[in-house]
């Protein structure tokens, strides 16, 4: 399975979901990661410590001979239209993390009319950094955007200063000594399910 993670908006938690989604699917068969956002975050998280999956740059050969069962990619914000097209082209699934709040949502709309106009419909959208306290507007969000028919992945990752930890010290949030750290994982967790349960693949 090859994953890309994508998004308009940037800080809407791209990097944090591919890293965790790569170990993940780690956990289950022989997995990469590419790096392919020019400001090498993934990269730079992988060199900062340690992670269980190896991370290239997209201009580099993958050191291992094994065949990776999956592929994760981690791109830059703000795909041109032309650049999708190709993103989407060259893998089973496109992710699309947001925000809850109204710029991401509005960066997110004009994602899905981009990807609309260039018929491509094999994404899921992922809300990231939610309140871990549910609140009026974030069901409000949740409701639009099931209302509207937005494939979207029934788990939310929630919002855990952990996350910011662990890229700080290269680490997954699992690795971090933090109360929060299995919450945190289990979030990510439960969106590998959902993608091994063959989210529209
Ligand atoms: N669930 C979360 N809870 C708390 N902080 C988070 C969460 N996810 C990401 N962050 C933090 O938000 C910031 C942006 O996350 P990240 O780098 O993953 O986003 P990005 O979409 O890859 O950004 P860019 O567009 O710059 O590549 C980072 O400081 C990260 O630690
Ligand atoms: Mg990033």
């Amino acid at each position: 399975m090859i994953i890309t993670v994508t998004s308009l908006k940037g800080g809407v938690g791209k990097t944090t979901t591919a890293i965790h989604l790569a170990a993940y699917l780690q956990n289950q068969a022989n997995t990469l990661l590419i790096d392919a956002d020019p400001n090498r975050s993934a990269s730079g998280w992988a060199n900062r410590g340690k992670l269980p999956f190896e991370v290239v740059d997209e201009r580099q050969t993958p050191r291992s001979d094994r065949p990776y069962d999956h592929v994760v990619i981690d791109t830059q914000a703000r795909p041109l239209r032309d650049e999708l097209v190709v993103l989407a082209e060259s893998c089973d699934l496109l992710i699309i993390p947001t925000t809850p709040d109204v710029m991401a949502l509005e960066a997110l709309v004009l994602m899905l009319e981009n990807l609309k106009s260039v018929a491509v419909n094999h994404y899921r959208v992922l809300l990231t950094q939610l309140p871990t306290q549910s609140n009026r507007s974030l069901e409000q969000v949740k409701t639009i955007l099931t209302t509207t028919k937005v494939p979207l992945f029934k788990t939310g990752i929630r919002r855990f200063t952990v996350f910011r930890e662990a890229a700080d010290r290269g680490v997954l949030v699992l690795d971090v000594k933090d109360a929060k750290a299995i919450e945190a994982w289990q979030d990510y967790q439960r969106v590998g399910q959902e993608l091994l349960e063959g989210v529209g693949l």
